[in-house]
């Protein structure tokens, strides 16, 4: 595929893999043995400092070294690719500055590697630098943490530079990580080389260093218990096009049965009492406030939904829903997307706003004799299953490319795009991912009319179709698609590569949205990828290698940034964890704030990060976190803020009034963790 602006292509779901499985079954003393023997050197007649510091590895087999890429360097947390041993993250021979490196480890920023010590090393040393297949670019700093301290940073480094030595003392050290982080709000072209790194072991030592999983503490959430009193959730205000199919279903809460209720709808809606399912047309461009009832065995509930009827009123809030892509990829089927819309409805994700079901790539079959796209035998029946998922009162999504394949290689909508949208309309389909895989094959070019025209192709034949298609554009951010994905017609936009579960993938993608947040605002978002929270796998789905507090930080911030919220997970096997993540509506009210503010990063220093975007109803949202890799106490002044006076805050992830404060917050913050406040009074 065409590689985006950012260095890395989308991961196309490639999952890492134990590429060090078979050293654990290894002897300890087979380890030494290996450990101590001689490395090949290539040295550069460029670079003294390079060539006298390989020559560490002359040392010979009784100096008792063990080299990095000898402990299981598969645990290596990393925001894209796989950490390599001897190669690059790429899989090229470790080069930086023009000198050939033949050992050590190439991984990818925001990367960590924990390492359990325990007296076992009494140093440890490496060429740290980035690797020269980025052609220059990049930026990254290398740091060592000893025992919860930093001990060692590299300053940053930037791409073409000489590798610098680090090195840190580890006499009596129990534990130490080696992180590398993005230097930049973006993790592109961050390919980072841990060249003729080693560990000195300490005389005598019982055991060697071992690679360990990244620490991980007790989430810092509460799971409340179910609330069998109704209560109507999700988006208060929703768009359509006057004369063109509308659906919505309301969300409630609370004990069954509930019975469904909407007054002073527009002519030509109706409301299906026992589903909540709000279907028509509606009759002409207008505002409608609409009173949502719900009433149960335990009360009732009301809110106002207001229904905008006018040409490309769609995505007033970020859409909610799910997308088959992390949890299947090319195992997607349509039996497995008629069970996620199936999930949605009996695990009660839908009482809490999540509407679409969309299949994302390998869904497409050949072109039948008049240019009309086809389905593979995974999906015998693409109109029957859109009218299943609308009788649940749900919505379709389908994916297509703007180039002649998609990005696992089948037919996409090059030359193409009327008849398809035609199709889909045809079909149901109320969604379209757009990606832009093979485009390159047909097109060149750099500025915005080249990254926007087959954007705006695909929308001018959008609509021409009688029917509502939410557009999201996933080509990954090139040319600053926020600045004109708007103006093209997009709803949403992809502004990163693909997402995995890792927590170099996560904290790269949140650092990328720093000063991007202006471009949002109702009817079209950034969007920086699906949700990886629950059991992801691209085919294969495991439960997701973020640790519980990653994914609460991952949930606060996709609600900060006005995210499309689309769950990413096999939706037949939810855990409480994941659906609690996924149904705090106190969370996932600020995502759907009607205003669509979206968060501004108000703080950040050695780790900790302070956002805050205000809500409509006059409070503010902010978030604390700890991108850092020790506990530490992150918080944020009213000042900082820009509030005054005695407010009361709210712990949305404690679920508790934490009372009235005058100057402002502070919070111990677990490790990747992230505190979600509501701060104010709701007018
Ligand atoms: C790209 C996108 C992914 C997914 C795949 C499908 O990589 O970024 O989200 O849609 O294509 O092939």
């Amino acid at each position: 595929m065409t590689i985006p602006i950012s260095a890395p292509a989308p991961s196309r779901g490639r999952i890492r893999t134990a590429s060090f499985a078979g050293l654990a079954l290894l002897s300890t003393a087979l380890l030494y043995a290996t450990a101590l023997q001689q490395a090949p050197l290539h040295l550069c007649p460029r670079c003294m400092e390079a060539a006298q510091w390989s020559g560490i590895f002359q040392a010979s087999p009784q100096n008792g070294k063990l080299r990095l890429e000898q402990i299981n360097i598969s645990l290596t947390e990393q925001g894209y690719g796989t950490p390599h041993a001897d190669k690059s993250v790429d899989n090229k021979p470790l080069t930086m500055h023009g000198t050939v490196y033949s050992r050590g480890l190439g991984t990818h920023a925001n990367s960590a590697l924990a390492i359990r010590l325990n007296g076992s090393a009494t140093s440890f040393q490496a060429l740290v630098g980035i690797d020269d297949e980025t052609n220059g670019k990049g930026l990254v700093d290398f740091e060592i943490i000893v025992d919860g301290r930093v001990a060692a940073n590299s300053g940053l480094l930037h791409g073409g530079q000489a590798p610098v030595p680090i090195s840190v003392n580890l006499a009596r050290a129990r534990q130490m990580l080696l992180l590398v982080k993005a230097g930049r709000s973006s993790i592109d072209f961050d390919h980072a080389d841990w060249a003729n790194a080693f560990f000195t072991l300490a005389p005598g030592a019982k055991s060697l260093p071992t690679a360990v999983p990244i620490p991980t503490e007790p989430p810092r959430m509460v799971i409340p218990p179910p609330n069998p009193h109704p209560a109507i959730h999700g988006a208060a205000i929703t768009g359509a096009t006057p004369g063109y199919p509308f659906r919505f279903l309301i969300p409630a809460t609370g004990q069954k049965p509930l019975y469904y209720a909407a007054h002073h709808l527009p002519a030509g809606l109706t409301v299906n009492h026992v589903t909540g399912a709000i279907t028509g047309r509606l009759p002409h461009k207008g505002v409608w406030h609409v009173e949502l009832a719900v009433a149960g065995p335990r009360g009732h509930a009301d809110r106002m939904l207001t229904i905008v009827g006018g040409w490309h009123k769609l995505a007033l809030t970020p859409p909610m829903g799910w997308n088959s892509w992390n949890s299947w990829a090319g195992n997607v089927n349509q039996q497995r997307v008629e069970d996620a819309a199936k999930a949605m409805i009996n695990s009660g994700l839908a009482a809490h706003g999540y509407q679409y079901v969309n299949i994302d790539d390998t869904w497409e079959g050949p072109r039948d004799k008049q240019g009309f796209i086809t389905t593979n035998k995974k999906f015998p029946n693409m109109a029957a299953l859109a009218r299943s998922v609308h009788a649940m009162g749900l919505k379709l999504g389908i994916y297509s490319s703007p180039g002649p394949f998609t990005c696992a290689g089948y037919p996409a909508s090059y030359r193409h795009e009327l008849q398809d949208a035609q199709r889909y309309a045809q079909w149901g389909v109320d969604y379209l991912k757009y990606d832009w895989c093979s485009y390159g094959q047909k097109a060149n070019g750099s500025g915005v009319e080249y990254f926007a025209k087959p954007y705006w192709i695909m929308r001018k034949s959008l609509d021409m179709v009688p029917r509502d298609i939410l557009f999201s554009f996933c080509q990954y951010g090139m040319g600053d698609v926020w600045k004109w994905g708007a103006r093209a017609g997009g709803n949403c936009w992809r502004d990163t590569g693909d997402i995995n579960d890792s927590w170099g993938s996560l904290s790269g993608i949140i650092n990328r949205q720093i000063g991007i947040n202006q471009y949002n605002g109702p009817g079209h978002w950034n969007d920086p990828d699906m949700l990886v929270v629950g059991d992801v796998g691209w085919g294969n789905p495991h439960p997701s290698h973020l640790t519980p507090n990653e994914q609460i930080m991952h949930i606060t911030m996709w609600c900060m940034f006005s995210a499309p919220l689309l769950i990413g997970c096999d939706m037949t096997h939810l855990n409480k964890f994941t659906l609690a993540l996924l149904t705090n509506d106190e969370a996932l009210a600020i995502n759907q704030d009607p205003m669509g503010v979206t968060a501004h990063l108000v703080y950040q220093k050695g780790g900790a990060e302070v956002w805050e975007r205000p809500l409509s109803d006059g409070t503010h949202a902010v978030a604390l976190l700890n991108m850092g890799d020790m506990d530490q106490k992150v918080g944020a002044t009213w000042a900082q803020l820009g509030l005054k006076g005695k407010l009361p805050v709210r712990d949305l992830w404690l679920h508790k009034n934490l009372g009235l404060k005058q100057y402002g917050v502070s919070f111990k913050v677990p490790i990747h963790g992230a505190v979600l406040l509501k701060i104010g009074k709701a007018r």
